[in-house]
């Protein structure tokens, strides 16, 4: 909470910035006994509720279906913390996030976090294209598509000594919710092949 600003962040929530780590807590204290840790998020583009990996006392962190190696158990199974560190979040993975004890022999008791990612104000690479080693050299273009005017180009050439030209193109911009799952194409041109466009 804080005076003065209006402030839309609530108690619970796990606020950071695309592309960095977020610690989602999970911990009680009680002294029923603790047989495992069931960690679950409902998160769009997938199922409620969906559960996505357990923590049990031997064997420790385990994945429920894709192995998502930017989980990492950072709690302690016999504290009852269940703490997990997330890195490298992306848009898509904002939501909810709960933690359930399975305990016994009083009833399930669970945490809840809900996971707000902050887009950078800051310009960084979104998609390269590379035209390799061609002669004469390819020109390389974007179609932005509902990116246009969000977005720019930087063109990078390397001679080679054979000469040949390799050709990178860059797409910058600034990452932004609008631009989750927008399609660019990529177009490589040269005089000696016919066009190639790509998309990304
Ligand atoms: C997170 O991103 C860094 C830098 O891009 C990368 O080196 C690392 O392998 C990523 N970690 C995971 C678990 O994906
Ligand atoms: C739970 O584990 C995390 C990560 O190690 C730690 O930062 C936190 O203080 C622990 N919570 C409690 C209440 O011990
Ligand atoms: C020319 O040199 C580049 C860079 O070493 C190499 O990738 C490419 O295959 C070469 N092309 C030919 C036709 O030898």
């Amino acid at each position: 909470s804080s005076f003065g600003l209006i402030c839309t962040v609530q108690v619970g929530d796990v606020v950071v910035m695309l592309g960095s780590s977020a610690i989602l807590p999970c911990h009680i204290i009680t002294n029923d006994r603790l047989s495992q840790i069931t960690w679950q998020r409902t998160i769009k583009g997938k199922a409620p509720d969906d559960v996505f990996l357990i923590i049990q006392p031997t064997i420790g962190l385990k994945y429920r279906n894709e192995k998502d190696f930017r989980f990492e158990f950072i709690g302690n199974f016999n504290d009852k913390n269940g703490t997990l560190k997330f890195s490298n979040v992306t848009l898509k993975d904002e939501g909810s996030y709960s933690c359930i004890f399975s305990l016994f022999p009083s009833e399930t008791q669970s945490r809840n976090s809900q996971l707000v990612i902050l887009e950078g104000n800051e310009e960084v690479p979104l998609a390269t294209c590379t035209a390799a080693a061609s002669k004469p050299k390819a020109e390389v273009r974007w179609i932005k598509g509902s990116l246009e005017g969000k977005v720019r180009e930087e063109l990078k050439e390397t001679q080679h000594a054979n000469g040949t030209t390799t050709t990178w193109s860059t797409l910058l911009g600034k990452p932004g919710r609008e631009m989750n799952g927008q399609l660019v194409k990529c177009v490589i041109s040269s005089e000696a092949t016919k066009e190639e466009i790509l998309e990304t």
